[in-house]
């Protein structure tokens, strides 16, 4: 019973020491650069990594996963690129890559990630009968062996060492607490549980982060992870359960880009985790009132930052996306117009200007703007076009602010999808 749970990791790491960080708080590592990037056409090269690793920095994100070392040249050299110069900037993240559970992966991740200040290696293994026997045709006691191995090694090299089990969610979770346990004891400090496939519910994540406070030899000394993909639309809520259980680090991508269904999104976490703070705070023994955020997402950067993935990925955001979509913010209809030109509070939850799409600069784009202004706003946006597109976008612009008083935030994103769409 409740009786032998685990108490929730709360010690400072070296990380948070140095750059201020409370402990306390559920830790935000992005994998856009990773598995965000192995969704089909997503690739970026090595100057695009560079952008969005910069602007993950100034959103506040804590770990940025920026590839995957052994994959090919150009991502060794992107990963150790960002380490070299965002992972040494004041307050810097952690940058960390990813690593199979063998010594030439890790090796490589190693000499990748070592300029940052804050290194880490993340290395996994499949644990799920089904990828042991089909995919790695290995034991249980050959998966065992290997973790303690491949945790040990990627521990001489670096101090931060995540391990994941992959298929987590399809694993015998006695199995899945006992390799945690190898993993924690040959110096993993944060064990990541990944719903590989997209096939769990909240509920069954919530219990599975219990089962293995419960099970697990030396859990209370690291911090829980979870990472999940959306094959059935749950990732977000799967975090969510997740963190009621204990977790406190979620990998998510930006616009929730990633392998098939994508990846847990970042900005939806973030802010449901923001917009529901009263409800979660009592689970991280705050007072239900407390202001305390729950993230240290910088959360005026959440725009910006999906729309620059936009950009440099050309993977478009559905209109009805929550939080980041073009129409996330906008009311059709007579009644809820009605309602919130009474009370914003009426139809709203958010307001749009808590992600920073709002006009801050005080310039209010309409048919007498110029294009300086143009280019201006579309940079604040961080929407990324070269000059054949600007022009294009210009004129669009300037067709609707014959119609139109004022043209929006929301408006120019219309305009650059749809030119984006006809091309
Ligand atoms: O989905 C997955 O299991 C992964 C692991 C490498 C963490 O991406
Ligand atoms: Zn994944």
């Amino acid at each position: 019973g409740e009786m032998n749970m685990k108490p929730i990791n709360v010690k400072p790491s070296k990380h948070d020491l140095e750059t201020g960080r409370d402990p306390t708080r559920v830790k935000v590592f992005d994998t856009t650069l990773r598995d965000g990037e192995q969704s089909p056409g997503c690739s970026m090269t090595s100057d695009e990594k560079m952008q969005v690793a910069k602007q993950l920095a100034r959103m506040g994100v804590d770990v940025i996963e920026a590839g995957f070392p052994i994959a090919s040249n150009d991502d060794f050299l992107a990963v150790k690129q960002i380490a070299d110069v965002v992972g040494n900037y004041e307050n810097p993240p952690i940058i960390c890559g990813l690593a199979r559970a063998t010594e030439g992966d890790i090796r490589r991740c190693a000499d990748a990630v070592k300029g940052a200040r804050f290194p880490r290696i993340h290395t996994f293994i499949a644990t799920s009968d089904i990828h042991m026997e089909h995919k790695l045709r290995k034991s249980r006691e050959e998966v065992l062996k290997i973790t303690k191995q491949m945790v040990t090694l990627a521990k001489s090299l670096v101090d931060d060492v995540e391990f994941s089990a992959e298929d987590a969610l399809r694993s015998d979770r006695a199995f899945l607490a006992q390799v945690f346990s190898v993993a924690i004891k040959a110096g993993a400090t944060t064990i990541n549980v990944p719903d590989t496939v997209g096939f769990t519910t909240p509920t069954e994540f919530k219990e599975t982060i219990e089962y293995l406070r419960k099970h697990t030899e030396g859990i209370e000394d690291v911090t829980i992870s979870v990472h999940g993909h959306d094959d059935l639309g749950m990732a977000v809520a799967n975090f969510l359960g997740a963190i009621e259980g204990g977790a406190r680090q979620v990998e998510v991508t930006v616009n929730g880009i990633g392998e098939r269904a994508g990846n847990a999104a970042m900005e939806e976490v973030v802010m449901a985790l923001h917009v529901r703070k009263s409800y979660y705070n009592p689970m991280f023994g705050r007072p239900a009132d407390s202001n305390d955020a729950l993230t240290n997402i910088v959360l005026k950067e959440i725009h910006r930052s999906s729309r620059l993935v936009t950009s440099l990925t050309g993977m478009m955001v559905q209109p009805n996306k929550a939080i980041v979509g073009a129409n996330a913010f906008a009311h059709e209809s007579g009644i809820h117009q009605d309602g919130m030109l009474k009370n914003k509070l009426t139809y709203e939850i958010i307001d749009a200007s808590t992600i920073g799409l709002d006009n801050s600069d005080g310039i209010v784009l309409g048919k007498h703007s110029g294009r300086a202004a143009f280019k201006a706003r579309l940079a604040d946006l961080g929407i990324v076009l070269n000059e054949d597109e600007t022009n294009k976008a210009f004129i669009r612009f300037k067709d609707l602010a014959d119609k139109k008083k004022e043209i929006t935030n929301a408006d120019l994103e219309s305009i650059v999808n749809d030119e984006a769409q006809d091309l």
